[in-house]
């Protein structure tokens, strides 16, 4: 049956986000799509019109949480039958020939790459949403002249590339996101400028692979991250830098010596390990063995003063041994990370992982996770302990979470600090450090000047 709804009739939209940065960012380019087209967001999926998903795949995790809520989204349809379900993302894309059959009730599906085109797909200028229109990965493009709703004034993501040449054995990004597409620097310098205009003070730069930015660009711009890391620190009026996620395979020395010598880069980076076993860091197709991985750490503790390394790693790739994931918890004392996430290797339908035999048991894999995580905080903790007693200059974001008297913001180093003392959010302070966990420090406003 057709739903003929129309856009006179819509008001309010609702958005629920699943995944990375990435899709986080994709979502305030849905949003500012839809209210380009006169709606208005709601404060829960009840009060939509419009309710859209903005799914993941990385884990089967986000698919179990997605089929929870779309639950919900169906129950709210069958009691008001002009309601609109629209699904992107990288579930959306990865599910393309069974989405609707999965889930009837969806109106509107769309891949990652399809954003620009979604305000067409709902109908925009009065005519009803049709089914079963799906974006085309050829279509694929950058959404960055499109509107935008960010959720805060003084920070912003900023696209640099989108998908991804690696072949990450157990990953099903690239075949949900594609190729690897570098955006022009002219561009990205532009969207940079127009933010720091609006008053942005902090900028993300994203991409799945954002150290190889630059590289698959026409010859008369073709440059590297490193120069863009500069051309973002010369934008008047942006005080902070930061970028999500490099590979190591591609950290080269130009963008050590950027990161040393921009003022506004952060000294924080999340340089995912994966494994700390070359077995398995070999199965997993990562190029780079834990002695370079080790060398490029080394390298990064030399140039950049005081750097904070974040990881993501995986427990239980397929063919994992007890060896194997000692020799990760090794890797993990010798680095000493600020953070890590660790994750439980999940099969991806269609990756290369997922086929192989020799598949860890679910219980060894949440042991190891155990212990793991065990390590991960014991380390964190030690690290954040170190810092107490000295002066951080922090962007406040606004209230304390868990406190609404005290303020909550970030380091240069990307640790949370909640703090005793007033300020505006969007303003740069100096905080004095007088706890820590491994999570988050805490302390006061002070008068000193940050070190
Ligand atoms: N493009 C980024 C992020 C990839 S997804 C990068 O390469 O760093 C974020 C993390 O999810 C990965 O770094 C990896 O640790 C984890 N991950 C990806 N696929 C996974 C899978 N099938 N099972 C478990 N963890 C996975
Ligand atoms: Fe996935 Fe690897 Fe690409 Fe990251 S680099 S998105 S883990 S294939
Ligand atoms: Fe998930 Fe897609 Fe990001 S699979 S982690 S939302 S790139």
């Amino acid at each position: 049956m057709r739903r003929g709804y129309h856009w006179r009739a819509m008001r309010r939209y609702h958005v629920t986000t699943f995944g990375c940065q990435m899709n986080a960012h994709d979502s305030e380019r849905i949003k500012g799509m839809l209210e380009s087209l006169g709606l208005g967001e709601a404060v829960s999926q009840a009060e939509a019109d419009v309710i859209v998903f903005n799914t993941c795949t990385i884990r089967e995790k986000p698919d179990q949480r997605f089929a929870a809520h779309i639950a919900q989204a169906r129950a709210l349809k069958e009691r008001d039958p002009g309601t609109v379900i629209a699904v992107g993302g990288c579930y959306a894309e990865a599910q393309r020939e069974r989405l609707f059959e999965l889930y009837p009730e969806v109106d509107v599906a769309f891949g990652p790459g399809s954003i620009p085109h979604l305000a067409e797909w709902l109908g925009a200028g009065g005519v009803g949403v049709g089914r079963g229109r799906f974006g085309i990965a050829e279509e694929r493009a950058f959404a960055g002249e499109l509107p935008m709703h960010r959720e805060r004034s003084f920070q912003a993501w900023v696209q640099v590339s989108m998908g991804c040449n690696s072949r990450c054995a157990y990953c099903i990004v690239p075949s949900v996101r594609g190729r690897e597409v570098s955006r022009r620097p002219g561009e990205i310098v532009a969207e940079v400028t127009r933010l720091a205009d609006e008053g942005v003070r902090e900028v993300t730069l994203l991409g799945q692979n954002v150290n190889s930015w630059g590289r698959d660009l026409a010859p008369d711009v073709r440059t590297e991250f490193g120069e863009l890391l500069r051309a973002c620190d010369a934008v008047e009026g942006i005080e902070r830098i930061r970028f999500t996620s490099p590979h190591p395979k591609d950290f080269r020395d130009p963008v050590v010596a950027a990161m040393a010598e921009c003022d506004a880069v952060c000294e924080h980076i999340h340089l995912p390990l994966q494994s700390g076993s070359d077995r398995i860091l070999k199965a997993m197709r990562r190029t780079y063995d834990r002695a370079r991985y080790l060398r490029l750490v080394e390298k990064l503790r030399a140039g950049i003063p005081d750097l904070a390394l974040g990881t993501d790693i995986i427990v239980g790739f397929p063919g994992e041994t007890e060896d194997d994931f000692r020799a990760t918890l090794e890797a993990v004392e010798e680095v000493r990370y600020d953070s890590a996430f660790t994750f439980i290797y999940s099969p991806r339908r269609g990756t290369e992982a997922a086929e192989l035999d020799d598949q860890v048991p679910y219980e060894v894999k949440r042991d190891r996770l155990e212990r793991l995580v065990d390590v991960v905080q014991r380390i964190a903790a030690e690290r954040n302990a170190e810092r107490v007693g000295g002066v951080e200059e922090v962007l406040v974001e606004g209230p304390s979470r868990t406190d609404e008297a005290r303020l909550r913001g970030r380091t240069r180093r990307n640790t949370t600090v909640n703090f005793d003392g007033s300020a505006a959010p969007g303003e740069l302070v100096p905080v004095e450090i007088t706890s820590a966990t491994s999570t988050t420090l805490g302390g006061r406003r002070t008068a000193l000047v940050a070190a």
